[in-house]
């Protein structure tokens, strides 16, 4: 199943192509492919070039890690990220290391180093499902994450998968068309509330 983006100007394809699957494919991701996720997630720009992320990671071939980090994600995820053979928890470094102070970018950075990895997997035939639905003390706990490092987002990827195989309630979910607010809702010039004169 395919849901490009219904865009009011063209972008490029890898970016309309992109979107969030619950359905996932038994094939496994190839470790090459692995690899090749996260050194797109290692070149993304960071404040400092501190690069303040880490990816705890687990396949499907090794089922007890797998499950390990699938306990980490609220029920309502881990009813169809059970499926994806790739699973990640990224997690947010909260002081830089040049001078110790509090870094307010940490997140922004985490999600930047997801975002290439989400285009390096599209480009790659995979897809990717974000997660907010987290759990973040038994992260912590689990993996036992340092002091001053907070979990960002869980990472659900693989190939794309057969509609049928999901809960028919999440069928539906799954289906429904992809919206997003008009660029004259958060595109301003000039002043607050103020679109620039080209939208
Ligand atoms: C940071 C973040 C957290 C998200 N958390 C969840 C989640 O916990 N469960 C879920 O099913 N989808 C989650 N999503 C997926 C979003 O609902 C999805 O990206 C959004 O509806 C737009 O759909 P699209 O990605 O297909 O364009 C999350 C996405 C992001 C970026």
């Amino acid at each position: 199943m395919e849901k490009p983006a219904d865009t009011h100007f063209p972008i490029h394809d890898l970016l309309s192509r992109r979107w969030s699957p619950r359905a996932f494919a038994e094939r496994p991701v190839e470790p090459e492919k692995i690899q090749r996720v996260l050194e797109a997630a290692r070149w993304a720009a960071s404040c400092f070039n501190e690069q303040p992320w880490v990816f705890i990671i687990a396949t499907a071939d090794q089922p007890a890690e797998h499950s390990k980090l699938l306990s980490c994600l609220v029920e309502g995820n881990q009813v169809w990220a059970k499926r994806a053979p790739l699973l990640m928890i990224t997690v947010a470094k909260q002081h830089f290391d040049h001078n110790d102070q509090p870094n307010r970018h940490a997140f922004h950075d985490v999600g930047l180093a997801v975002g290439n990895l989400v285009v390096q997997a599209t480009a790659m035939g995979l897809v990717v499902h974000q997660m907010a639905g987290i759990l973040p003390e038994a992260i912590r706990e689990i993996f036992s994450l340092p002091s001053g490092y907070d979990p960002v987002t869980g990472l659900a990827i693989g190939y794309p998968g057969d509609l049928n195989s999901l809960p028919e309630e999440i069928r539906e979910r799954e289906q429904a068309p992809r919206s997003r607010k008009a660029l004259q809702e958060f595109v301003f010039a000039k002043t607050w509330g103020q679109n620039p004169e080209f939208l």
